[in-house]
């Protein structure tokens, strides 16, 4: 069954509708099997251009996106920001403008600032997705994890859902809390006190919880999402040592059998073994990091779909 998409921007979680987000997941669930045949081609998105702009490092997003645009059959193209002329001193509007005189369907973008994306979708005609800006939102890694939860708990609505660590930096703790309260689950964040922000609880929507412990957090959970310490946004020393960090807040086994038994771990990556996860941990059956990584290609592929024209497809 197919019902309309109305909107064309990917911004951020925030400005979606329960309805929305889980359009774009049974959209990108029937995306899903292309990426399991031999040939991983269809030729849905065949004459349409998909720019990607990250001005920031990715290995799983910008590679994940470029896939997700070849299996649909579009052209996307992948700019350098160190070779292009923004190193000339080009502002990010005539860059933004340049390429969209180009005629591009898509930018994709990544920045070190929030708000890059929105900024740009007022100037851009072609949709503008965003793949993360600054400490504000990463609404593709929100929608994956949901995908991945969805996988293997059957459901979002009722789950409790622990996010622990570095909350204060993180982009993708603010796009599951978004996405995971609009879709009825209990979220509860935990980390040092300087990296919890305070004002968090009556920031966003009911079903947020901030606890003063980690075990707070972890006890009864039905997922334990773990963040990467961000030490490029850290512009102060937040914990005396990563050894201490490790030690209070990292997830270890002891911490982990305080959740529910069948308890997932997801992790959006890149991971630091041993500071804010143990090797052990990751590399166990509980952890689907690696899950959440092939789901991305899929929900990647639902998004341009939908940005560019589609219509959400569920059964
Ligand atoms: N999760 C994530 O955004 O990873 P990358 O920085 O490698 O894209």
């Amino acid at each position: 069954m197919e019902k309309p998409y109305r909107r064309r921007d990917l911004l951020g979680i925030r400005e979606l509708s329960a309805d929305d987000i889980r359009g774009i997941l049974d959209t990108a669930e029937n995306f899903r099997e292309i990426n399991a045949r031999e040939i991983k081609k269809v030729p849905t998105l065949r004459g349409k251009t998909v720019i990607n702009l990250f001005f920031e490092n990715s290995t799983r997003t910008r590679t994940s996106f470029e896939l997700a645009a070849k299996r649909l059959s579009a052209d996307a193209v992948n700019i350098s920001v160190s070779s292009s002329s923004v190193s000339k001193g080009e502002t990010l509007v005539d860059t933004a403008l340049n390429l969209d005189a180009m005629q591009p369907d898509c930018i994709v973008v990544r920045h070190g600032s929030a708000g890059v994306p929105h900024q740009l979708a007022k100037v851009s005609k072609a949709a503008i997705v965003n793949a993360g800006d600054g400490a504000n939102e990463h609404p593709t890694q929100a929608l994956l994890d949901a995908m991945t939860i969805r996988e293997h708990k059957k459901k979002i609505q009722g789950l409790e859902v622990a996010i622990v660590g570095d909350i204060l930096h993180s982009r993708v703790a603010r796009s599951n809390i978004h996405l995971l309260t609009k879709l009825g689950a209990s979220v509860r964040v935990a980390g040092p006190g300087t990296l919890v922000p305070s004002e968090f609880g009556g920031l966003v929507e009911s079903g947020l919880t901030v606890c003063p412990h980690v075990e707070d957090a972890i006890a009864g959970a039905d997922v334990v999402m773990i963040l990467r310490i961000q030490r490029e946004r850290q512009d102060s020393a937040y914990f005396p040592t990563l050894r201490e960090y490790a030690v209070h807040y990292g997830l270890t086994n002891d911490r982990l059998d305080l959740a529910k038994k069948d308890a997932i771990v997801l992790h959006p990556g890149p991971m630091n073994r041993g500071i804010e996860i143990a090797s052990d941990v990751a590399d166990s059956s509980r952890s689907l990091i690696l899950d959440q990584v092939k789901y991305g290609v899929a929900v990647r592929m639902a998004v341009l779909y939908l940005s560019t024209g589609g219509s959400m497809i569920s059964g």
